[in-house]
């Protein structure tokens, strides 16, 4: 079957938005593959700073990419075999990662990769990039986001749950931060896609999301 005939659910949006537990859920809920595009960004970032590369040496870490054995199991996250699920997740790895991300040559690097995700019967792909760059023939393009506020205060929750020290005030700075850095950058900025529906979930559950998601794919199919 021809690639293009695999559906593909395109969600992009900025951090800590809830575009990861929707995206998740609603590969789940149709038996599709997912593709977390932001832990490949993580994963470099990682091996980056485990190599001794600087985050700003852009040639360096895209001939670090093809090396990269990465590998997803079973909701875990495995780089040349080690479990790095927890470690990329650190917010100095999101910090690294929202720096490699902005280097062209890194993100031509993982394009092969995250295409290699597009299977039978579908893929829900959830990143920044995927409906302009990555898939912009999607069977559905959302563009799924809350305000700085909610995302700040869904962060801080989310830790404090994992029994983690958490300062909303500096969440907030952060995720500011980097919606700044991904937004401003020349290559592909985040930005909603011209075709992306726009999906703002500060008030709604994540039931109701993942509901509109599901919904708009049965428009379009
Ligand atoms: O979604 P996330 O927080 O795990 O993403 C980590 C960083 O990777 C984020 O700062 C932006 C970048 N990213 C990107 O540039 N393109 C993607 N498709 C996914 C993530």
């Amino acid at each position: 079957m021809s690639k293009s005939y695999i559906p593909v659910i395109a969600i992009d949006g900025p951090s800590a938005s809830g575009k990861g537990t929707v995206a998740q859920i609603v590969a789940n809920n149709l038996g599709y593959h997912y593709l977390d595009s932001g832990a490949l960004y993580r994963i470099v970032a990682l091996a980056a700073l485990e190599k001794g590369v600087d985050w700003q040496a852009e040639e360096a870490i895209a001939k670090l990419v093809p090396q990269l054995n990465i590998a997803f199991a079973q909701g875990e996250i495995y780089l040349n075999n080690s479990n790095v699920s927890e470690r990329i997740r650190t917010e100095k790895i999101g910090q690294g990662a929202s720096q490699v991300a902005a280097h062209p040559m890194v993100r031509l690097a993982l394009v092969n990769l995250q295409h290699s995700f597009r299977q039978t019967p579908g893929l829900v792909a959830d990143g920044r990039d995927m409906a302009s760059v990555i898939f912009p023939d999607a069977t559905v393009k959302i563009f799924l986001t809350a305000t700085a506020e909610v995302r700040a205060e869904r962060r801080y929750k989310q830790l404090v749950s994992k029994g983690q020290k958490a300062d909303y005030q500096k969440i907030l700075m952060d995720l500011q931060d980097r919606d700044a850095r991904d937004t401003n950058r020349a290559t592909s900025p985040l930005i909603p896609d011209p075709e992306a529906s726009l999906l703002e979930t500060s008030e709604l559950t994540v039931e109701e999301a993942v509901n509109i998601v599901q919904a708009t794919l049965l428009k379009n199919v």
